[in-house]
């Protein structure tokens, strides 16, 4: 005979499991290999803008220019951690974690790109911060390229516009394999192609400010078809970059390598055919953008369908070796929005850019919100999105291995608190536990990554954002631990805690 209150208890677990499944993840849910760690960007943190022999780069240019970024402010010493690496490394130890996603600033490392030498500053630096790492354990999961390169670039040949870039990254890629990876066996060669080309070359917010209609602040804009140029160029640069990898460098290092682009999830706004649709095709037009063609070979087919003049085509020999061109995909999954088709009903506005005409995205339905907002426009606290992205992404990519390689959660401006952030560790409760259930599902997932470990320059954005698991007192640069790294200490040590 079961007591009547054992039996509520089950209940009350089976229907709270189901519902609030925020309260019960743990580390344990994740296999023992498992990556669990912090992701930066050298830009948003490093600061040290111009020492040791690192040349001007991009967003160095870009953040001075007044009206460009929040408050005018820049990235010249963001947090330090040009000169705090080994606290970064000792608080990110003290978390727990076994990696640590960063990145290169092209800049320190090859300051004129091929016009130029490598900067031996800049190799210094990074086997300073990689061995710090190693020391204590942890993985350096290292990023080639997150938006920011070297300006002699830009003014020589337009950057990203041009196929030049190409090789130059994969010199940078070259040296970084050269230099590093002895000891680093987790490469990710551009972070968000997409986001780039979105930000730098549809809306005009990030560099170098390029625009297409109706967005951003140059009326007349630029041209439809370089935001496709750009991605173009950065994926023939990742293929050639992981060709030389494979052929010479992963025999004798045996690391993995793979691309990172951001991936919200959508829902159909209506529970009709076409907003179903609708989601398929803004999935394929985002991560599908920049995954469908290392794995595949080729840009999707909805984007080949509507965007036949201004996608560019790959030849049959740079097909070769684009397609199967990663060892895993790497997805930053922040939030979900609502889809609506744009075909065959009318949209009220122009809606994302890429999808401008084919379908319409937003947070709001009937004006209920789809998530508790941030404090980042259009991104929504909604945890059943990362099962569902992992899910999408898994299936469609032939069940790869997947690392989220960014997730995280920054405040509405109004809350005021810096530290107690509860709402932060919800979030991450959330997401993680909808993460354990992709991978229960069969989603071959090998990490995770808070974005971030501390608060740091958010683009066009400056200080106002606040992702970290660390405040950085912006005075003295002391990091202080916020109750959420607390928490995530607490969850990696597989301890239950009571928030
Ligand atoms: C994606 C980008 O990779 C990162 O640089 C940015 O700070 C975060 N998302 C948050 O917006």
């Amino acid at each position: 005979i079961i007591p009547v209150s054992l039996l509520f208890l089950v209940v009350y677990l089976l229907v709270s499991s189901s519902t609030s499944n925020a309260q019960h993840v743990r580390r344990s849910e994740f296999p023992d290999n498992f990556l669990f760690g912090t992701a930066i960007s050298a830009y948003q943190v490093e600061g040290g803008y111009l020492e040791d022999g690192k040349g001007l780069s991009n967003w160095d240019v870009f953040s001075h220019i007044p009206g460009n970024i929040k408050n005018n402010e820049n990235g010249d010493i963001a947090d330090d951690s040009y000169h705090l690496f080994w606290e970064d490394a000792e608080i990110a130890h003290s978390l727990g974690v076994n990696a640590y996603r960063f990145s290169i600033s092209w800049a320190r490392i090859l300051p004129r790109g091929r016009f130029g030498e490598v900067n031996p500053g800049g190799i210094e630096f990074y086997n300073k911060v990689i061995d710090n790492l190693l020391l204590r354990g942890i993985e350096p999961f290292v990023t080639i390229h997150h938006f920011d390169h070297p300006q002699e670039l830009g003014d020589r040949f337009g950057g990203w516009l041009s196929p030049l870039m190409q090789e130059e990254f994969v010199l940078l890629a070259e040296t970084c394999f050269k230099s590093f990876g002895d000891r680093v066996k987790y490469w990710t060669t551009i972070n968000e192609p997409n986001m780039f080309a979105e930000m730098g070359y549809v809306r005009g917010d990030f560099a170098p400010a390029r625009c297409s209609q109706p967005f951003g602040n140059c009326s007349a804009g630029n041209s439809d078809k370089e935001p496709f140029i750009v991605v173009h160029n950065m994926l023939l640069a990742h293929a050639k970059a992981v060709k030389l990898y494979r052929e010479q460098f992963q025999p004798k290092q045996g690391g993995s390598i793979g691309i990172v682009a951001h991936t919200h999830m959508y829902e159909p706004l209506r529970d009709v055919e076409s907003d179903h649709q609708a989601v398929d095709r803004v999935l394929a037009f985002t991560g599908g953008w920049v995954f469908d063609p290392v794995v595949f070979g080729d840009y999707p087919p909805e984007m080949r369908q509507y965007h036949r003049s201004e996608l560019p085509w790959f030849s049959a020999e740079e097909t070769e070796y684009v397609k199967g061109s990663i060892d895993f995909i790497g997805i930053n999954h922040y939030s979900t929005l609502y889809a609506k088709d744009c075909i065959h009903s009318p949209c009220v506005s122009g809606g994302d850019h890429f999808i401008r005409g084919f379908a319409y995205t937003t947070g709001e339905r009937d004006g209920i919100l789809i998530g508790e907002p941030t404090g980042v426009q259009r991104f929504y606290v909604v945890p059943r999105g990362m099962e569902k992205i992992v899910d999408h992404v898994s299936k469609r990519y032939k069940n790869i291995p997947i690392y989220v390689t960014e997730n995280g959660y920054s405040p509405p401006l109004a809350v005021p608190n810096l530290v107690h952030d509860v709402n932060r560790i919800e979030f991450h409760k959330g997401y993680l536990a909808a993460l354990a259930r992709a991978i229960r599902k069969g989603a071959d997932v090998r990490g995770y990554f808070i974005w971030s470990l501390m608060d740091n320059f958010e683009w066009a954005g400056g200080y106002s954002s606040r992702f970290g698991l660390y405040h950085v007192d912006r005075a003295t640069m002391e990091r202080v631990p916020k109750l959420s790294a607390k928490w995530f200490r607490h969850f990696l040590a597989n301890r239950r805690t009571m928030i």
